[in-house]
């Protein structure tokens, strides 16, 4: 199959391009993530204002007549009936809690834009929402703002086979435009475990980091260029598929990370690496934390070039996977373990460079033990251990989750002080994460949110990392959760810059209030 590439011009964009299909989601990958389940096997969290007592900002509140003026501009698509909206209201963490009355699937830009303009001439607060696999409670109102969803804004716009830009809606999930792209021989520049349900424009709002970006790099290099609708209904077109583009500022990079707060992303381009073929993954055990320090450094001096991720976890992670999902271990008994994945064209020469890597690591006494995978079943299943960590801490409890960055020799003394700090007041306090990006995930869980614990743990945790020279969200973001710990990791001077630009682009506030950027007063 071949595509053409179109010229895109957002304003005609989607009456005239051609929208390829894409197959339906596999939700299987993730089962928690599905909202029947998701909803009849856990319980209902506080709504956000009670738990952490904020106050409702003095947005109009939906009438009749908004109700009437939305079905005009998406007949059928305008959800009011409570269970409907109940699993969007709570995010994938069952942590936070809104309570919002209508739910709006737009098709277009062009409907984004219509349903945007109204909004903010009536003063009415929205939620955009992808996936709603977010981690930080930025995906579901805090109150009863509209949610905007972009499920239904799932097409593919072109496909360019030489270049490898993808220009899409912003509702693909991430999942189906892999399975897209291989059919191609092409595939996406970032993979992470909430990809059967997560969408490309949730994806670039949270500028999600994922476990290949070590080998492709962030959002911010990959992107080319995408749409927006601003808070007023205009459509900002940022959609070239560019390589260079050095006339003025680069605006895509505002909207990549900016977590719904400054406009509703509705279509991008993103620059696709071909799909290696021959793909190898190690898990190998080590004693200690130093030791698996040495792994990295001899991977990445040995692997160079076909390295693809370097992930690791301790044991409590391997506990918690084992227990839960009843997944299988097969190195027993490590106090640590490392993900090791290489990629590239040629199996052969692949293999000979990691078998050398492996050697050296045994050798020199880096690993005790290790296991190689190169068949999909068992690299499935290898990564499976590392990727549904998330998901098998949430069966574990409540979870308390921080997404840092910091110096990597540094990442495990945070997990080890932590634990020590919690003692028999935490359930479980595990470390994992993606060792090649320096970024750990310490996360803590309990039976039940504790405000004691809460305490316990924050500013701890932030005041911690911030002495470490690290970042108090390396890839989640902000959201509800974290956005009054943003002056840990960026100066006043900075926040206030941010401030400005929200106020311009969104002057009224109306996107995604109580998020990420703290208010000015
Ligand atoms: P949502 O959760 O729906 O929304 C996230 C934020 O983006 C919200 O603030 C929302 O308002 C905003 N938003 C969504 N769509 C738009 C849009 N079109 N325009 C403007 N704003 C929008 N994250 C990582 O970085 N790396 C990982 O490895 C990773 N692994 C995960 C594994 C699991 C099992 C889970 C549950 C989550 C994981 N996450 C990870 C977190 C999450 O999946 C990512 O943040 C993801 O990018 C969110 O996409 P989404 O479509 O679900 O967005
Ligand atoms: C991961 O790396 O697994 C994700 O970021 C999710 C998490 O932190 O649990
Ligand atoms: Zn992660």
């Amino acid at each position: 199959m071949s595509y053409f590439v179109l010229r895109l011009d957002s304003r005609k964009l989607h009456s005239a391009v051609r929208l390829l299909p894409l197959r339906e989601p596999r939700w299987g990958q993730i089962p928690f993530l599905s909202s029947n389940r998701f909803m009849s096997q856990e319980k209902v969290p506080p709504l956000t204002a009670e738990r952490y007592r904020v106050s409702r900002l003095p947005f109009s509140e939906v009438s009749v007549e908004d109700i009437r003026h939305f079905q005009k501009i998406i007949p059928g698509r305008v959800i009011t009936d409570e269970s409907d909206l109940k699993a969007h209201n709570i995010d994938w963490l069952r942590t936070v809690r809104g309570h919002s009355k209508v739910l709006l699937k737009p098709r277009t830009t062009e409907e984004v834009s219509k349903i945007l303009k109204h909004c903010n001439e009536r003063g009415l607060a929205v939620t955009p929402q992808g996936g709603n696999t977010g981690l930080v409670g930025g995906s579901v109102p805090v109150f009863d703002e509209i949610l905007i969803s972009t499920a239904l804004m799932d097409q593919v716009i072109s496909f360019d086979d030489v270049s490898g830009a993808l220009v899409c809606q912003a509702g693909c999930v991430l999942d189906s435009l892999n399975q897209y792209l291989a059919e191609l021989g092409y595939t996406m520049p970032l993979d992470l475990g909430a990809k059967g349900s997560c969408h490309i424009g949730g994806n670039l709002a949270t500028n999600a980091g994922g476990l290949r970006l070590l080998r492709y790099g962030s959002l911010r290099g990959t992107v080319l260029g995408l749409e927006a609708v601003l808070p007023d209904g205009s459509i900002l077109d940022c959609l070239n598929s560019l390589r260079k583009d050095n006339t003025g500022y680069d605006l895509k990079q505002l909207f990549i990370g900016s977590e719904g707060t400054l406009g509703i992303i509705t279509a991008l381009s993103i620059m696709c690496p071909r799909k290696p073929s021959a793909v190898n993954v190690a898990l190998l055990g080590c004693e200690n934390f130093s030791k698996v320090l040495q792994v990295f450094t001899l991977c990445r001096d040995q692997l160079g070039e076909i390295l693809s991720a370097c992930e690791f976890m301790d044991s409590e992670s391997m506990r918690i996977v084992q227990t839960h999902l009843k997944l299988i271990n097969p190195l027993p008994d490590n106090a640590f373990y490392v993900l090791v994945e290489t990629s590239g064209s040629c199996g052969k020469h692949d293999e000979e460079k990691l078998n050398i890597f492996l050697e050296k690591a045994m050798d020199s006494g880096f690993v005790t033990s290790g296991t190689v995978a190169t068949d999909q079943g068992k690299i499935m299943s290898l990564w499976g251990l590392r990727e549904r960590i998330t998901e098998a801490l949430a069966l574990d409890g409540y979870v308390y989750k921080y997404d840092l960055s910091m110096p990597v020799e540094k990442l495990y003394a945070l997990v080890e002080e932590t634990r020590v700090r919690l003692g028999s007041s935490a359930q479980c306090v595990v470390g994992y994460g993606h060792l090649g990006d320096g970024n750990l995930h310490l996360n803590v869980t309990a039976k039940s949110h504790s405000d004691a614990l809460l305490s316990a743990l924050e500013p701890f945790v932030y005041e911690w990392t911030s002495k470490h020279n690290g970042s108090i969200s390396a890839e989640h973001g902000l959201g509800f959760k974290k956005r009054d710990h943003i002056y840990y990791s960026k100066s006043a001077g900075a926040v206030h810059i941010m401030q400005q630009l929200k106020h311009m682009l969104d002057p009224k506030g109306i996107m995604n209030p109580y998020k990420t950027i703290p208010s000015t007063d």
